[in-house]
């Protein structure tokens, strides 16, 4: 038996380098997965190798999480399926990181998007669900640059300082409906992501690693080890937090 075994568990983004440690994760742990991105062959691939490799069940959503309809989706594939919705990680995002005013109104429009919307819409299309069963594990991926104001990151924080806010809000809505809300803010992290703004910016990345006293980025197990901890029964006080995994960039 894992920790998640008989849990149905989404996760949004789950074709991306976070998003694929955090499938693997729950898959190691038993859950029934519901992998959502908009990368169908991305969440495809994936899907087939847990199946095999951890012999659990999983199926894919393909569609844009930042509209009413791919959040919708997403959720109704986990309940048509699985007939349940435990944990939803809400994961899609990733940053245009660039100076302010070089944004472009496809860059706004994009980050927005991208982080905000798809954490806001697949948490509405989720909540009704959770609710009615009185339990439920709502973890989002933040920003530790949300704290630090990295520079460069304005328009990502803006974005991300709202998923952060989101859930503080909703922690106190919902406090007495057995659902709870947190967010896990990593600074930079070794994903494949992180690896390519190495290669194509190597002197501003180093800077953003040098805010982080340890000296390097967050592992991607890291990070996955904190989301699965706040996604247990056993957090079910833990409500409405920012637990930063940042090698003490920013302290609480
Ligand atoms: N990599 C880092 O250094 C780092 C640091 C702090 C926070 N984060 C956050 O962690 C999360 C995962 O980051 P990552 O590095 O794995 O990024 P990534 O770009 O590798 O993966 C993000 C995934 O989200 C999906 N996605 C984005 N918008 C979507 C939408 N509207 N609908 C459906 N799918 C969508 C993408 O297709 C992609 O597969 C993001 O929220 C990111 O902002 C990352």
């Amino acid at each position: 038996m894992g920790k998640f075994t008989d849990q149905c568990v989404i996760i949004t983004g789950a074709a991306g380098g976070i998003g694929q440690a955090l499938s693997e994760r729950f898959a190691r742990e038993g859950a029934s997965l519901v992998l959502a991105d908009l990368n169908d062959e991305g969440v495809g691939k994936l899907a087939v190798a847990l199946e095999h490799d951890y012999a659990i069940p999983v199926v894919t959503s393909v569609g844009d999480l930042s509209t009413p309809d791919g959040a919708k989706q997403a959720v109704e594939v986990a309940t048509s399926t699985f007939g349940r919705l435990d944990v939803l990680v809400n994961n899609a995002g990733g940053g245009v990181i660039r100076p302010t005013l070089m944004h472009t109104e496809e860059t706004l429009q994009a980050t927005i998007d991208r982080n905000l919307w798809s954490a806001l819409r697949c948490t509405l299309a989720a909540l009704p669900v959770m609710l009615a069963a009185g339990y439920g594990r709502m973890v989002f991926i933040g920003a530790d640059s949300v704290r630090n104001g990295l520079e460069d990151h304005a328009i990502y924080n803006a974005a991300k300082g709202g998923v952060h806010a989101l859930v503080g809000g909703l922690s106190r809505e919902f406090g007495m409906k057995g659902v709870t809300f947190n967010v896990v803010a990593p600074p930079a992290v070794r994903s494949p992501e992180f690896e390519r703004y190495m290669r194509e910016q190597p002197e501003l990345t180093n800077r953003f690693v040098s805010q982080i006293p340890m000296g390097r980025p967050a592992e991607l197990s890291e990070v996955a080890a904190a989301v699965e901890f706040l996604a247990g029964s056993e957090a079910g006080f833990i409500n409405g937090q920012v637990l930063g995994v940042n090698g003490g960039s920013t302290l609480a």
